[in-house]
């Protein structure tokens, strides 16, 4: 039920049909088309009648005064001016051809006209509009014809297409060789980042059966904050000020759940808990989290380079971060041998310690740490890694998609011990879905689960958060009986 994708959209009905033979460049709908086939059946067909013409006269324009670009100028040297130089070069070239060419167009036609070209000679082309939105959380190219993206939790299909699966490929070269890296048969899967610090990976033939697919997770300058999350239902308050009381007293968080599910989000959250005297070392694969500490230090695996050397893991990161004198360590994600390290360091006074980890519920968690460790060599039996696992995890948060696209956090769960071999859990707050209104949202509450003393409660009495606590609890009783 969780994390179920839908997809809203046509299936390309409303795109010209002849402009996948005929203009040489890259489509892009003109002001007037929306940027997305959203709901599209919806919209009347003599309206897309017209929008439809006039993009493809558009694009046959383009390609008419590209091509006179292209012979006018040497890409090559352009693209090595610096971006506001080259923009220059070429709007210059391009106003003389548009009057050489005696091109009627209006000037906003123009300037549109404009920037398609130089995204596609300066940039990365029909992927630009959609890098510049900020409401899109991921693009997913899947050849040259087919682009999603997800918006508030759903996928759409959009209208930008690549003019075909090597101009695609080019984008994709463009975007790896500026961290060094290459793409090709020889290497097919590469994964980069942009400048702007969006996470981006790149498969391509022959893995990739039908073309090229890029999958951008864009970067958001602007992280969520705790109190956002309760505005857009994800937490309740009560709910919200025990996540800030876990961060601040130093419980071993793990946070658990499905890919977007807004891990890395509640992550980066809960850091701003953690008091400003405390030394914090962040572990990552992509640097994402923004600590506002001051005493942080930041670290980031490295891929091998093409002669594939020079690998640093994330297990090397996180035994190296134990000999940096560390209050906390966090890690981004765990997946793999790493979960020793990362136990064992939440296990020696390292406590406070985070990361968060793919799994759709806390226990399974719990089991997906035991096989990391399992099978990251280490042949320990299985009752001392669950016993190493229960004496290092205190909460188990877990963050899920629900299937109208809302992102939720559905449980606290703390780790309490062993019964046996079982590992005992407690939840502490849970969301419980209670149906489903006219439009198919979900509709439900977050309630606290009734234990009013949690495992934790000492601690939290420790750093003088009791009192908070039991009022945080107390009030999500009250609010659900
Ligand atoms: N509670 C939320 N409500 C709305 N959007 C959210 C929420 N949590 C995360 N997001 C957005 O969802 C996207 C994916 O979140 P992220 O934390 O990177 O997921 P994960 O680390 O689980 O893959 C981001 O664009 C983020 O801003
Ligand atoms: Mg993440």
């Amino acid at each position: 039920m969780f994390g179920k994708r839908t997809e809203i959209g046509d299936n390309g009905a409303a795109r010209p049909k002849k402009a996948q033979s005929a203009p040489a460049l890259t489509p892009k709908a003109p002001p007037s088309v929306p940027a997305l086939h959203q709901n599209a059946p919806s919209a009347a067909p003599a309206m897309l009648q017209t929008e439809t013409k006039k993009s493809e006269e558009y694009y046959i324009t383009k390609s008419v005064i590209f091509g006179a670009l292209i012979e006018a100028i040497d890409l090559a040297q352009l693209s090595k001016l610096d971006p506001e130089n080259a923009r220059e070069e070429i709007r210059d070239i391009v106003n003389e051809i548009i009057s050489i060419k005696n091109v009627v167009m209006s000037i906003s036609e123009q300037e549109e006209l404009l920037d398609d070209i130089c995204n596609d000679v300066l940039g990365y082309g029909p992927l630009e509009p959609l890098l510049a939105r900020d409401d899109i959380a991921d693009i997913m190219v899947n050849g040259a014809l087919k682009t999603y993206i997800e918006v508030g939790g759903k996928i759409q299909l959009t209208n930008i297409r690549f003019r075909d699966n090597a101009q695609l490929m080019n984008i994709c070269q463009r975007i790896v060789s500026q961290i060094g890296r290459r793409v090709d048969d020889s290497s097919p899967i590469c994964d980069a980042r942009l400048l702007d610090g969006s996470r981006v990976n790149v498969i391509a033939p022959p893995l990739a059966i039908d073309g090229p697919a890029l999958t951008i997770r864009k970067f958001k300058k602007d992280k969520l904050t705790l109190d956002q999350l309760v505005k857009f239902g994800a937490i309740s308050p009560e709910g919200s000020e025990v996540l800030k009381i876990i961060g601040r007293v130093r419980c071993n968080v793990l946070i658990s759940g499905g890919t977007g599910s807004g891990k890395t989000t509640l992550l980066n959250c809960l850091t701003n808990y953690i008091d400003h005297d405390e030394r914090v070392i962040t572990c990552e694969d992509a640097a994402e989290l923004q600590l506002q500490q001051d005493h942080v230090v930041r670290l980031e695996t490295r891929p091998p380079n093409l002669e594939g050397q020079g690998a640093v893991t994330m297990r090397d990161l996180v035994r190296n971060c134990l000999r940096m004198r560390p209050e906390r360590i966090i890690v981004g994600e765990v997946r793999g041998p790493e979960a020793f390290d990362l136990l064992q360091a939440m296990n020696t006074g390292h406590d406070g310690s985070m990361g968060t980890l793919h799994s759709n519920s806390p226990r399974e968690a719990l089991g997906r740490l035991e096989s990391m460790i399992t099978m990251g060599g280490f042949s320990l039996p299985a009752k001392t890694i669950r016993d190493m696992i229960v004496s290092s995890i205190d909460i188990v948060i877990q963050a899920a998609r629900l299937r109208d696209g809302s992102r939720r956090i559905t449980h606290i769960t703390e780790v309490l011990g062993m019964e046996g071999d079982v590992v005992t859990m407690q939840d502490l707050f849970i969301y419980e879905i209670l149906g489903e209104d006219s439009n198919g949202k979900i509709i439900g509450r977050h309630r606290s689960t009734g234990i009013g003393r949690p495992r934790f409660w000492e601690r939290a009495r420790y750093y003088g958060e009791d009192e908070r606590l039991a009022a945080a609890l107390d009030a999500s009783l009250v609010e659900t009986e």
